[in-house]
């Protein structure tokens, strides 16, 4: 079944082995549509009705619009960039047998290593490259089914199904190469190959190993859909679709992509960071504004933080809360957590409500069993440096951090059509904790 929204997912995530790529895609897609590069190390000259994104890292990645005329506060959708993986260590080469090449990796996340084995991955990321008394960034990615980490047989391992412990030391290294065919190239030599440059020229590199299988759409009536890192390019794509598809409102949005997620926010491109706070306060600034304007919008500030969610397993429903059970195709999932692991309460929850019903979006609920601890996400993190009203929502998917998740094709389009609302809707505190939704151009400013 074609669907074009999946479709521009599947191309979205397959040119995005990593987060470096993720956001080389998404300026891509956003100086097609008129959209202008800020340096955080610049002046920022921003003109009414200008289109202009910022990137910290080469990973993370913040675009948004200056309304022609004034504002009252921002709409944010924040997702974030990185997926579990493998991250390639220097000098990676490691002979076995005198035949074989592996190559050396570590963790990046907490992924399901078992998903890892016997399928085609490859390798991706950045290098850092000396170009005369320049050292610049130069992206790369190994366009081939090139590694592979074999499982071990069965009558080698005849407790292999009765669980296993993991050893990324020893059980993960992937295969690269033979070293008795006499066409033995070192890992690096091959990375600068592909990147065109000269290997003694490499400086640094952040490489990765990536699941190379393209997406697949499927089940009776085809309503699923299966590729890697959709946790959370998924939410990262609707976001970034949301936003280019809405019309002007009475707020600015923002689509705000963070990196390093998956391994706690704690970079300076992560939720944690100022990256975010510095680009909210650095537009008011541009826009002539004093302190206390900025935290009148912040005031008038909501953040939506959408980062997947879990579905109920088919084959492991005692794993779900009793009473909220999200399940594939059934809409966008509003996550709830007693002790604040998700931001979502009342207030949030009830605007982001009313954004949904306006779509004419369902939505579900998510708790963890309350005898389980469940994850995290950037919600929080992202509000100890900007606290604006925020509700941590995602698409219900099985498998996740599988290097292989599963999803819904309804659910995409859904969250697609709630990001487009959201971006042009703006939040007014008409009384104390009593708020109107306006959504389009009101001429409504602070
Ligand atoms: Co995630």
């Amino acid at each position: 079944m074609e669907n074009t929204y999946t479709e521009g997912l599947f191309r979205f995530i397959e040119s995005s082995p990593t987060a470096f790529h993720a956001v080389d895609k998404m300026r891509e897609m956003l100086e097609s549509q008129g959209y202008n590069r800020l340096l955080e190390g610049g002046k920022w000259n921003l003109k009414k009705g200008g289109r202009y994104y910022v990137s910290r890292n080469g990973s993370s990645l913040i675009a948004f619009r200056i309304p022609e005329t004034g504002f009252c506060g921002f709409q944010i959708m924040a997702s974030h960039s990185d997926s579990p993986c493998l991250k390639i260590k220097a000098n990676p080469e490691l002979t076995a047998e005198g035949a074989y090449v592996k190559l050396n990796v570590e963790k990046y996340g907490g992924m399901l290593c078992g998903t890892w084995f016997d399928r085609p991955l490859s390798a991706a990321g950045r290098l850092m490259v000396r170009d005369k008394d320049k050292t610049a960034m130069k992206l790369v990615n190994i366009d081939r089914d090139l590694l592979l980490i074999p499982s071990l047989a069965i009558h080698m391992n005849r407790e292999a199904n009765n669980g296993y412990k993991y050893n990324v030391q020893k059980d993960m290294l992937p295969l690269y190469g033979s070293c008795t065919d006499g066409t033995e190239m070192r890992f690096m030599e091959l990375a600068a190959h592909e990147a065109g440059v000269e290997e003694e020229n490499i400086l640094g590199s952040d490489l990765y190993v990536y699941n190379r299988m393209p997406g697949s759409i499927w089940g009776a009536g085809g309503e699923f859909i299966s590729i890697g890192r959709l946790d959370d390019l998924e939410c990262v794509y609707a976001s970034l679709r949301g936003f280019l598809n809405a019309a002007e409102g009475d707020s600015i949005p923002l689509h705000c992509v963070y990196d390093n997620e998956e391994v706690g926010s704690s970079t300076r491109q992560g939720a944690a960071s100022t990256f975010l706070a510095d680009t909210l306060f650095r537009i008011c600034e541009a826009q002539g504004m004093n302190g206390e304007d900025y935290r009148r919008a912040l005031a008038a500030s909501m953040m939506v933080s959408a980062d997947n969610a879990h579905a109920v397993h088919p084959n492991y429903p005692d794993k779900s809360c009793p009473s909220n059970r999200p399940v594939i195709n059934q809409g966008i999932v509003i996550k709830f957590s007693g002790n604040h692991r998700y931001t979502s309460d009342a207030v949030s929850a009830a605007l982001f409500r009313r954004i949904c019903e306006m779509a004419e979006v369902p939505v579900q609920e998510f708790t963890n069993r309350s005898d389980m601890a469940g994850g995290s996400t950037l919600g929080n993190i992202s509000s100890t440096q900007a606290a604006v009203k925020c509700v941590d929502i995602g698409l219900p998917q099985l498998a996740m951090h599988s290097s292989w998740e599963t999803a819904g094709v309804k659910d995409l389009e859904y969250l697609i059509r709630a990001a487009e609302v959201f971006y042009e809707s703006s939040i007014e505190e008409s009384g104390f904790e009593e708020y109107q939704v306006f959504v389009g151009k009101n001429e409504r400013k602070i």
